[in-house]
């Protein structure tokens, strides 16, 4: 009995460190923003995937690329939806590409992908928002994934809303503080601000709404076919209950004759 009570305590103590740990790097505060796109039935919402478009060229393309999009997406049925001449005059309007066969740069087509660039060490952001959880715990064992979702969108518009305005100078690099960055202090000074982007259909452009907006677009790049997955899945899980339905009812048939009655 006694022995029994000393490895249970021992146990519990050695609990104790890996809660702390485990506590200690979930300081991030993750914000549960809700997008269109969660849950079994959700799915993208056209503008806003287009107004994130407008942020991301607007602002972030300034040092963050997106290298693994091909920009004749943005006229794929589930994405932003642009018509094909705007894509055209799109890709030509904002980016250019270094060419090797004329050796020089031309402007961008929709057949090339988004370009690279990772100005000041900032991470290319195609596939960002699968690389990143928002949301880990408790204690690590990652029973809010189930609720809320892996959250990689929630990530990015919480550490885009997540400054707090001090900054602090190390080894000649400026760190701002920020809530949702792991280690509290980040490279990248705040890269949005109320009203920041107009849009033309005078939609809000506050903080918020431009993290939330720009955040979708972030998930829609790393997931353009999020849409198919869950419809695949849908029809996957209706043919098996179906299935089900039928194999139960033959299991029965089959049975039938052989139940309720005295082997001999
Ligand atoms: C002035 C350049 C600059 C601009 C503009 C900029 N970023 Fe960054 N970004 C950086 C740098 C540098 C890092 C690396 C920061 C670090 O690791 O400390 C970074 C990192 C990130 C990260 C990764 C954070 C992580 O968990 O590692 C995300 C997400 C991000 N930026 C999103 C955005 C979005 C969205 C925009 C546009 C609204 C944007 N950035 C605009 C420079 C920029």
């Amino acid at each position: 009995m006694f022995k029994k009570l000393v490895t249970g305590a021992a146990f519990a103590l050695a609990l104790v460190p890996a809660a702390s740990f485990a506590a200690g790097g979930g300081d991030q505060h993750i914000e549960d923003f809700a997008f269109s796109f969660e849950g079994p039935f959700g799915s993208y919402d056209q503008n806003q995937l287009q107004r994130g478009l407008q942020i991301y060229t607007e602002v972030c393309s300034a040092c963050h690329g997106l290298k693994l999009i091909p920009i004749r997406t943005l006229s794929d049925e589930g994405g932003p939806q642009l018509p094909e001449d705007q894509v055209r005059a799109y890709a030509s309007d904002n980016f250019s590409i270094y060419d090797p066969e004329l050796d020089e740069d031309r402007p961008a087509k929709p057949t090339d992908n988004f370009p690279v660039n990772d100005a000041l060490g900032a991470p290319d952001l195609s596939l960002m928002a699968k690389a990143r959880a928002g949301f880990h715990g408790p204690a690590g064992l990652g029973i809010n994934q189930l609720v809320k979702g892996m959250g990689g969108a929630e990530y990015i518009a919480s550490l885009l809303t997540g400054y707090t305005g001090e900054t602090k100078e190390e080894a000649g690099t400026t760190f701002y503080e920020n809530t949702a960055f792991p280690g509290g202090w980040i490279s990248m000074a705040p890269p949005l601000a109320d009203e920041q982007v107009e849009f033309i259909d005078g939609h809000s452009n506050d903080l918020h709404h431009l993290s939330e907006d720009v955040s979708a677009f972030l998930m829609w790049t790393a997931e353009p076919k999020m849409m198919a997955r869950k419809q695949a899945g849908l029809v996957g899980v209706l043919f098996l209950t179906v299935l089900s339905v039928l194999l139960y009812l033959t299991n029965k048939r089959l049975w039938a004759p052989h139940k309720g009655k005295k082997i001999s």
